[in-house]
Protein backbone atom coordinates (compact mmCIF):
# COMPACT_ATOMS: atom_id res chain seq x y z
CA UNK A 1 0.00 0.00 0.00
CA UNK A 2 1.28 3.19 -0.54
CA UNK A 3 0.96 4.96 2.58
CA UNK A 4 3.13 1.91 4.12
CA UNK A 5 5.73 2.49 1.39
CA UNK A 6 5.84 5.61 2.64
CA UNK A 7 6.04 4.86 6.30
CA UNK A 8 8.43 2.22 5.36
CA UNK A 9 11.23 5.31 3.42
CA UNK A 10 11.01 7.37 6.36
CA UNK A 11 11.73 5.17 8.93
CA UNK A 12 14.57 4.14 6.37
CA UNK A 13 15.83 7.55 5.57
CA UNK A 14 15.34 8.16 10.08
CA UNK A 15 17.71 5.43 10.55
CA UNK A 16 20.02 5.97 7.99
CA UNK A 17 20.19 9.87 9.61
CA UNK A 18 20.98 8.44 13.03
CA UNK A 19 23.55 6.26 12.20
CA UNK A 20 25.18 9.13 10.03
CA UNK A 21 24.82 11.58 13.11
CA UNK A 22 26.09 8.55 15.15
CA UNK A 23 29.28 7.76 13.29
CA UNK A 24 29.56 11.79 12.89
CA UNK A 25 29.85 12.40 16.28
CA UNK A 26 32.26 9.03 17.25
CA UNK A 27 34.92 10.54 14.79
CA UNK A 28 34.42 13.98 16.27
CA UNK A 29 35.10 12.40 19.50
CA UNK A 30 37.68 10.75 18.67
CA UNK A 31 39.35 13.19 17.83
CA UNK A 32 38.88 15.60 20.38
CA UNK A 33 41.06 13.07 22.75
CA UNK A 34 44.79 13.89 22.74
CA UNK A 35 45.67 9.85 22.31
CA UNK A 36 44.42 6.82 22.94
CA UNK A 37 46.22 4.47 25.79
CA UNK A 38 45.46 0.93 26.56
CA UNK A 39 47.09 -1.14 29.27
CA UNK A 40 47.17 -4.31 26.92
CA UNK A 41 50.95 -4.20 26.56
CA UNK A 42 50.49 -5.29 22.14
CA UNK A 43 48.12 -2.21 21.69
CA UNK A 44 50.38 0.43 20.17
CA UNK A 45 49.16 3.63 21.42
CA UNK A 46 48.02 6.91 18.96
CA UNK A 47 48.92 10.10 19.56
CA UNK A 48 47.38 13.34 17.78
CA UNK A 49 49.44 16.76 18.88
CA UNK A 50 46.83 18.52 16.45
CA UNK A 51 44.33 17.13 18.89
CA UNK A 52 45.94 18.54 21.91
CA UNK A 53 43.63 22.06 23.17
CA UNK A 54 44.72 25.29 22.61
CA UNK A 55 45.74 26.15 26.36
CA UNK A 56 49.81 26.72 26.85
CA UNK A 57 50.39 22.64 27.98
CA UNK A 58 48.85 22.12 24.31
CA UNK A 59 51.36 24.88 22.88
CA UNK A 60 53.96 23.51 24.67
CA UNK A 61 53.64 19.73 23.65
CA UNK A 62 53.17 20.99 19.74
CA UNK A 63 56.44 23.05 20.24
CA UNK A 64 58.13 20.31 21.75
CA UNK A 65 56.79 17.85 18.50
CA UNK A 66 57.93 20.81 16.31
CA UNK A 67 61.19 21.05 17.72
CA UNK A 68 61.76 17.13 17.18
CA UNK A 69 60.49 17.20 13.51
CA UNK A 70 62.07 20.43 12.36
CA UNK A 71 65.02 21.08 15.12
CA UNK A 72 67.19 22.75 11.86
CA UNK A 73 64.18 24.91 10.91
CA UNK A 74 64.17 26.38 15.07
CA UNK A 75 67.73 25.37 16.67
CA UNK A 76 69.65 24.49 13.38
CA UNK A 77 73.10 26.59 12.94
CA UNK A 78 71.87 28.47 10.30
CA UNK A 79 68.73 30.05 12.17
CA UNK A 80 68.19 34.09 12.05
CA UNK A 81 69.18 34.54 16.48
CA UNK A 82 72.30 33.45 17.28
CA UNK A 83 70.87 32.18 20.84
CA UNK A 84 68.66 29.94 19.10
CA UNK A 85 71.45 27.97 17.54
CA UNK A 86 71.63 25.10 19.91
CA UNK A 87 72.44 21.76 17.08
CA UNK A 88 75.31 22.56 15.74
CA UNK A 89 74.25 20.38 12.00
CA UNK A 90 71.21 20.65 10.10
CA UNK A 91 69.87 16.89 11.17
CA UNK A 92 66.41 16.27 12.98
CA UNK A 93 65.69 14.68 15.94
CA UNK A 94 63.06 12.49 13.55
CA UNK A 95 65.97 11.09 11.46
CA UNK A 96 66.70 8.98 14.19
CA UNK A 97 63.69 8.80 15.91
CA UNK A 98 61.29 8.61 13.28
CA UNK A 99 57.66 10.14 12.91
CA UNK A 100 58.78 12.17 16.29
CA UNK A 101 59.16 9.11 18.16
CA UNK A 102 55.90 7.85 17.71
CA UNK A 103 56.32 4.94 15.71
CA UNK A 104 56.42 1.36 16.54
CA UNK A 105 59.79 -1.00 16.68
CA UNK A 106 61.91 2.13 16.16
CA UNK A 107 64.14 4.54 18.68
CA UNK A 108 60.55 5.50 20.28
CA UNK A 109 60.34 8.05 22.87
CA UNK A 110 56.77 6.27 23.65
CA UNK A 111 57.62 5.55 27.82
CA UNK A 112 60.51 7.50 27.85
CA UNK A 113 59.89 9.49 30.27
CA UNK A 114 59.12 6.40 32.62
CA UNK A 115 62.34 5.32 31.83
CA UNK A 116 64.46 7.42 33.39
CA UNK A 117 66.12 8.50 35.32
CA UNK A 118 68.22 5.07 34.46
CA UNK A 119 72.03 4.37 34.93
CA UNK A 120 74.10 5.60 32.06
CA UNK A 121 77.03 3.34 30.66
CA UNK A 122 78.60 6.59 28.89
CA UNK A 123 78.22 8.60 32.22
CA UNK A 124 78.96 6.02 34.19
CA UNK A 125 76.48 7.13 36.68
CA UNK A 126 72.62 7.82 36.83
CA UNK A 127 71.45 9.80 34.45
CA UNK A 128 67.64 11.61 34.34
CA UNK A 129 65.62 12.63 31.03
CA UNK A 130 67.39 16.44 30.80
CA UNK A 131 70.95 14.87 30.62
CA UNK A 132 69.90 12.05 27.58
CA UNK A 133 68.70 14.89 25.32
CA UNK A 134 71.39 17.01 26.16
CA UNK A 135 73.47 14.14 25.30
CA UNK A 136 71.95 13.65 21.70
CA UNK A 137 72.16 18.12 21.76
CA UNK A 138 76.14 17.30 22.32
CA UNK A 139 76.77 14.60 19.58
CA UNK A 140 73.93 13.41 17.90
CA UNK A 141 73.13 17.12 16.76
CA UNK A 142 76.90 18.06 17.16
CA UNK A 143 75.67 20.95 19.43
CA UNK A 144 75.30 22.32 22.82
CA UNK A 145 72.97 21.71 26.06
CA UNK A 146 69.61 23.55 26.17
CA UNK A 147 69.78 26.01 28.85
CA UNK A 148 67.45 24.09 31.73
CA UNK A 149 65.19 27.19 32.41
CA UNK A 150 64.75 27.10 28.20
CA UNK A 151 61.13 27.24 27.20
CA UNK A 152 62.51 24.49 24.20
CA UNK A 153 64.26 21.86 26.81
CA UNK A 154 60.42 22.58 28.74
CA UNK A 155 58.88 21.82 25.67
CA UNK A 156 60.84 18.75 24.47
CA UNK A 157 59.93 17.46 28.07
CA UNK A 158 56.33 18.27 28.08
CA UNK A 159 56.25 16.40 24.76
CA UNK A 160 58.33 13.35 26.07
CA UNK A 161 55.95 13.79 29.45
CA UNK A 162 52.47 13.15 26.95
CA UNK A 163 53.97 10.34 24.79
CA UNK A 164 54.22 8.89 28.37
CA UNK A 165 51.44 9.21 29.96
CA UNK A 166 49.44 5.76 30.89
CA UNK A 167 52.18 3.94 28.80
CA UNK A 168 52.29 0.51 30.12
CA UNK A 169 55.58 -0.05 31.43
CA UNK A 170 55.98 -3.40 29.67
CA UNK A 171 54.41 -2.15 26.18
CA UNK A 172 56.15 -3.68 23.27
CA UNK A 173 58.22 -2.54 21.45
CA UNK A 174 59.10 0.67 22.13
CA UNK A 175 62.85 0.87 21.83
CA UNK A 176 64.98 -1.18 19.52
CA UNK A 177 66.48 -4.37 21.35
CA UNK A 178 70.21 -5.04 21.46
CA UNK A 179 71.55 -7.39 18.40
CA UNK A 180 74.39 -9.67 18.80
CA UNK A 181 77.49 -9.32 15.98
CA UNK A 182 79.48 -11.24 14.26
CA UNK A 183 82.87 -11.81 15.92
CA UNK A 184 85.06 -10.51 13.26
CA UNK A 185 86.12 -7.11 12.21
CA UNK A 186 84.03 -5.12 9.61
CA UNK A 187 84.93 -5.80 6.14
CA UNK A 188 84.88 -2.17 5.28
CA UNK A 189 85.32 -2.77 1.31
CA UNK A 190 82.59 -5.42 0.73
CA UNK A 191 81.09 -2.72 3.43
CA UNK A 192 81.58 0.28 0.66
CA UNK A 193 80.17 -2.10 -2.37
CA UNK A 194 77.20 -2.97 -0.39
CA UNK A 195 76.62 0.61 0.15
CA UNK A 196 76.83 2.06 -3.65
CA UNK A 197 74.13 -0.34 -3.65
CA UNK A 198 71.64 -0.20 -0.84
CA UNK A 199 72.21 3.00 0.33
CA UNK A 200 74.09 5.49 -2.16
CA UNK A 201 70.43 6.49 -4.12
CA UNK A 202 68.82 8.04 -0.84
CA UNK A 203 72.07 9.27 0.90
CA UNK A 204 74.44 10.22 -1.39
CA UNK A 205 78.12 9.96 -2.41
CA UNK A 206 80.59 9.66 1.06
CA UNK A 207 76.89 9.72 2.51
CA UNK A 208 76.53 13.47 2.28
CA UNK A 209 72.67 13.47 2.42
CA UNK A 210 70.37 15.33 -0.32
CA UNK A 211 69.59 18.84 0.28
CA UNK A 212 66.36 20.59 -0.91
CA UNK A 213 65.59 22.65 -3.31
CA UNK A 214 64.97 25.82 -1.21
CA UNK A 215 63.03 27.49 -3.83
CA UNK A 216 60.44 24.45 -4.89
CA UNK A 217 60.61 22.68 -1.27
CA UNK A 218 60.33 24.26 1.92
CA UNK A 219 60.69 22.66 4.97
CA UNK A 220 63.65 21.55 6.49
CA UNK A 221 67.26 21.44 4.66
CA UNK A 222 67.37 17.87 3.37
CA UNK A 223 65.15 15.58 1.32
CA UNK A 224 67.49 12.52 3.26
CA UNK A 225 69.66 13.52 6.03
CA UNK A 226 73.27 13.35 5.94
CA UNK A 227 75.13 10.30 7.48
CA UNK A 228 78.35 11.88 7.07
CA UNK A 229 80.64 14.76 6.66
CA UNK A 230 80.45 18.15 8.37
CA UNK A 231 76.50 18.45 8.88
CA UNK A 232 75.80 15.14 10.38
CA UNK A 233 76.70 13.47 13.94
CA UNK A 234 79.96 13.99 15.29
CA UNK A 235 82.35 10.88 16.74
CA UNK A 236 81.03 10.84 20.19
CA UNK A 237 77.17 10.21 19.34
CA UNK A 238 75.60 6.88 19.50
CA UNK A 239 75.16 6.76 16.08
CA UNK A 240 78.88 6.70 15.44
CA UNK A 241 79.80 3.31 17.51
CA UNK A 242 79.47 0.05 15.89
CA UNK A 243 77.06 -1.97 18.13
CA UNK A 244 74.45 1.18 17.94
CA UNK A 245 74.62 1.65 13.72
CA UNK A 246 74.79 -2.01 13.29
CA UNK A 247 71.51 -2.26 15.28
CA UNK A 248 69.90 0.94 13.63
CA UNK A 249 71.11 -0.43 10.20
CA UNK A 250 69.78 -3.98 10.64
CA UNK A 251 66.30 -2.98 12.35
CA UNK A 252 65.88 0.55 10.35
CA UNK A 253 67.53 0.53 7.05
CA UNK A 254 67.03 0.98 3.81
CA UNK A 255 64.37 3.20 5.16
CA UNK A 256 61.65 1.48 2.58
CA UNK A 257 62.68 -2.01 3.17
CA UNK A 258 63.87 -1.88 6.77
CA UNK A 259 65.10 -5.56 7.75
CA UNK A 260 65.94 -6.62 4.53
CA UNK A 261 70.02 -6.55 5.14
CA UNK A 262 71.58 -9.64 7.00
CA UNK A 263 73.45 -9.13 9.68
CA UNK A 264 76.72 -9.45 8.43
CA UNK A 265 75.64 -7.35 5.53
CA UNK A 266 74.60 -4.14 8.19
CA UNK A 267 77.67 -4.90 10.38
CA UNK A 268 80.29 -4.46 6.69
CA UNK A 269 78.25 -1.00 5.82
CA UNK A 270 78.73 -0.26 9.48
CA UNK A 271 82.19 -0.73 9.45
CA UNK A 272 82.37 1.54 6.36
CA UNK A 273 79.92 4.42 7.38
CA UNK A 274 81.71 4.37 10.46
CA UNK A 275 85.05 5.59 9.19
CA UNK A 276 82.91 8.14 7.31
CA UNK A 277 84.68 11.76 7.71
CA UNK A 278 82.52 13.23 10.54
CA UNK A 279 82.56 16.15 12.98
CA UNK A 280 85.08 16.09 16.02
CA UNK A 281 83.06 15.24 19.13
CA UNK A 282 84.50 17.99 21.74
CA UNK A 283 82.92 17.91 24.94
CA UNK A 284 83.88 16.01 28.04
CA UNK A 285 83.77 12.55 28.39
C1 LIG B 1 72.03 10.53 14.41
C2 LIG B 1 70.92 9.89 15.10
C3 LIG B 1 70.24 10.63 16.22
C4 LIG B 1 69.70 11.89 16.23
C5 LIG B 1 69.69 12.89 15.09
C6 LIG B 1 69.10 12.08 17.52
N1 LIG B 1 69.27 10.97 18.29
FE1 LIG B 1 68.50 10.63 20.13
N2 LIG B 1 69.32 8.77 20.15
C7 LIG B 1 70.11 8.23 19.16
C8 LIG B 1 70.58 6.93 19.57
C9 LIG B 1 71.50 6.00 18.76
C10 LIG B 1 70.04 6.69 20.85
C11 LIG B 1 70.24 5.44 21.72
C12 LIG B 1 69.16 4.47 21.41
C13 LIG B 1 69.43 3.11 21.98
O1 LIG B 1 69.98 3.03 23.06
O2 LIG B 1 69.06 2.15 21.31
C14 LIG B 1 69.25 7.86 21.18
C15 LIG B 1 68.51 8.00 22.36
C16 LIG B 1 67.78 9.12 22.70
C17 LIG B 1 66.98 9.24 23.89
C18 LIG B 1 66.77 8.13 24.94
C19 LIG B 1 65.75 7.16 24.42
C20 LIG B 1 65.47 5.99 25.33
O3 LIG B 1 64.53 5.25 25.03
O4 LIG B 1 66.16 5.80 26.32
C21 LIG B 1 66.44 10.48 23.90
C22 LIG B 1 65.53 11.08 24.95
C23 LIG B 1 66.89 11.15 22.69
N3 LIG B 1 67.69 10.29 21.98
C24 LIG B 1 66.56 12.45 22.33
C25 LIG B 1 66.94 13.04 21.13
C26 LIG B 1 66.60 14.41 20.78
C27 LIG B 1 65.79 15.36 21.62
C28 LIG B 1 67.15 14.63 19.54
C29 LIG B 1 67.17 15.91 18.75
C30 LIG B 1 67.66 17.08 19.46
C31 LIG B 1 67.83 13.41 19.14
N4 LIG B 1 67.68 12.48 20.13
C32 LIG B 1 68.47 13.25 17.93
C33 LIG B 1 70.39 8.80 17.95
C34 LIG B 1 69.97 10.06 17.54
C1 LIG C 1 64.79 4.93 0.39
C2 LIG C 1 65.77 5.86 0.86
C3 LIG C 1 66.79 5.35 1.87
C4 LIG C 1 67.66 4.29 1.73
C5 LIG C 1 67.81 3.32 0.56
C6 LIG C 1 68.47 4.29 2.93
N1 LIG C 1 68.08 5.32 3.76
FE1 LIG C 1 68.92 5.81 5.54
N2 LIG C 1 67.50 7.23 5.85
C7 LIG C 1 66.55 7.59 4.91
C8 LIG C 1 65.70 8.62 5.48
C9 LIG C 1 64.56 9.31 4.77
C10 LIG C 1 66.17 8.83 6.78
C11 LIG C 1 65.55 9.78 7.79
C12 LIG C 1 64.25 9.20 8.29
C13 LIG C 1 63.26 10.21 8.78
O1 LIG C 1 63.57 11.39 8.94
O2 LIG C 1 62.11 9.78 9.00
C14 LIG C 1 67.32 7.95 6.96
C15 LIG C 1 68.10 7.90 8.14
C16 LIG C 1 69.32 7.23 8.21
C17 LIG C 1 70.26 7.37 9.30
C18 LIG C 1 70.08 8.21 10.55
C19 LIG C 1 70.07 9.69 10.26
C20 LIG C 1 71.39 10.25 9.83
O3 LIG C 1 71.38 11.12 8.94
O4 LIG C 1 72.44 9.86 10.34
C21 LIG C 1 71.33 6.56 9.00
C22 LIG C 1 72.59 6.38 9.82
C23 LIG C 1 71.05 5.92 7.74
N3 LIG C 1 69.80 6.36 7.29
C24 LIG C 1 71.89 5.03 7.09
C25 LIG C 1 71.54 4.32 5.95
C26 LIG C 1 72.36 3.27 5.35
C27 LIG C 1 73.74 2.86 5.83
C28 LIG C 1 71.67 2.77 4.29
C29 LIG C 1 72.00 1.59 3.41
C30 LIG C 1 71.96 0.31 4.09
C31 LIG C 1 70.43 3.55 4.19
N4 LIG C 1 70.40 4.45 5.21
C32 LIG C 1 69.49 3.40 3.18
C33 LIG C 1 66.41 7.09 3.64
C34 LIG C 1 67.08 5.98 3.14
Amino acid sequence: MPQNNRQVFKLVLYSAGVVIITLIVVVMFRNKLPKEVSSNPSVWPKFDVNALPPDSNGQMIRYGYRLIMETSNIAGPDVQNPKMRFAGNNLECRNCHFNGGQDKNTMSFVGVANRYPAYSKRHERMSDLKERIDDCFERSMNGNKLPAESYELKSILAYMNWLSKGVPKDLEGVTVKDIDFPKREPDKEKGKSLYMVKCITCHGFDGLGVLKNPIIQGGVKYVIPPIAGDDSFNNGAGMSRMERLVKFLKTQMPKDNPGSLSLEEAYDIAGYVSGLKRPEYKGEK
